[in-house]
């Protein structure tokens, strides 16, 4: 098969991490006889730094002509970097945000799970873990706060920030009809997440999802406050399956689900439409503190590679081949700096490798 592989490298780690997923996607693509060709796309800081803008229309127009998009990570220092001394319009995250609506981006899938391996490295307690957990959050990725109207105003001498909180009834539905979708080839559980007690948006959000259960009676569905899973996400993350919310509490949720699965560097995301197409990049940010040192984890953008040949290029067996190439790596007791035991727990068996490393492990074994 023949893919054309837009990628951004982006900013902070986001090259370093890049790199080791081409360099597992070429030997997958050596393995299986696949070409996948590969076009640079600027965005975020580096992007500001040689063009004046986070994303320029070409950029736009190079990932819309690819047959997906793999991403590192964009951003710098909010409290040092220059970028963020810029018009809010003109920074990094503006650059992804207006690549997630032109390419109406609006399904944000985050598979937080916990690896075997990874026990140690999970902050909860062995009672609470058990046999370990599998949800995915399906995040609303082009509504909400992030795209509502927003300004800064003096109202009656008094400087005033207004964030419009906006979805309407079709944007609900579909995003809740590929939750459900997605349940149906899980658990068949879907928890959809609101703040119903409070806002309009999330009662009409609790309607339409209702709505749409009805076409799915095989999957057992609830609704849950978002104050609420914030605390069930810690005290007892089995009993998730699909948890589906909207653009901010999703936000902040898969986060947290990140942290329970040992380190935000392990989780991949995909953000998909209506098509094949779909931009892939880890949960993480720029890590801007650990950029250029080669100790970044590079599993959250290999698992998103993979995420990509399953949903963008239907080669599933390609993508558990990589899926496998990881939890062989945890297996054999391979860890980067951020999923190693703590002080006080056995390192037996265990090896601290780079991220050049990583990748190296990782598409051996693929
Ligand atoms: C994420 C990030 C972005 C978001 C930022 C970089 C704009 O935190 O993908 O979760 O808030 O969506
Ligand atoms: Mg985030």
């Amino acid at each position: 098969m023949e893919c054309q592989i837009g990628v951004i490298s982006g900013d902070g780690i986001g090259p370093e991490i890049v790199t080791e997923a081409k360099k597992v996607l070429d030997q997958v693509g050596k393995k299986y006889g696949h070409n996948f060709r590969y076009t640079e796309i600027l965005m975020g800081g580096c992007s500001i730094d040689a063009t004046g803008v986070p994303l320029t229309d070409d950029a736009i127009e190079t990932a819309k002509a690819s047959d997906a998009v793999l991403m590192g990570s964009i951003g710098g220092n909010t409290s040092t970097s220059p970028w963020y001394k810029l018009a809010p319009e003109l920074r990094p995250e503006a650059g992804l945000l207006k690549l997630r609506k032109s390419l109406n981006l609006f399904a944000n899938l985050r598979p937080a799970y916990l690896y075997e391996e990874l026990k140690e490295a999970c902050p909860l307690r062995d009672d609470i873990i058990g046999d370990g957990f599998d949800m995915m959050i399906m995040r609303e990725l082009t509504g909400g706060l992030y795209f509502g109207e927003r300004k800064t105003e003096e109202v009656d001498g008094v400087v005033t920030a207004t964030d419009i909180l906006t979805y309407n009834e079709n944007e609900i539905r579909r995003i809740a009809k590929r939750g459900f979708d997605i349940a149906m080839k899980r658990c068949k559980k879907v928890t959809s997440v609101d703040k119903a007690n409070v806002l309009d948006s999330s009662r009409l959000w609790r309607k339409v999802v209702e709505e749409v259960a009805k076409d799915y009676p095989e999957v057992t569905y609830e609704h849950m406050l978002v104050d609420n899973c914030a605390m069930q996400l810690v005290k007892d993350p089995k009993q998730f399956d699909v948890i589906l919310t909207e653009n901010m509490f999703g936000d902040i949720l898969s986060d947290e689900a990140s942290m329970v699965t040992g380190s935000i560097g392990m989780l991949s995301s995909a953000s998909l439409n209506d098509t094949k197409f779909g931009l892939y990049e880890p949960s993480g940010g720029s890590a801007p503190d650990i950029a250029g040192k080669g100790i970044a984890n590079p599993i959250a953008t290999i698992l998103s590679a993979a995420m990509m040949l399953r949903y963008s290029f239907d080669l599933d067996k390609e993508a558990d081949a990589i899926e496998n190439a990881v939890k062989q790596v945890l297996k054999e007791g391979y860890r980067t700096i951020d999923i190693m035991p703590q002080a006080g727990e056995s390192k037996d068996g265990i090896t601290q490798v780079g991220t050049v490393k990583m990748g190296d492990l990782i598409a051996e074994r693929v």
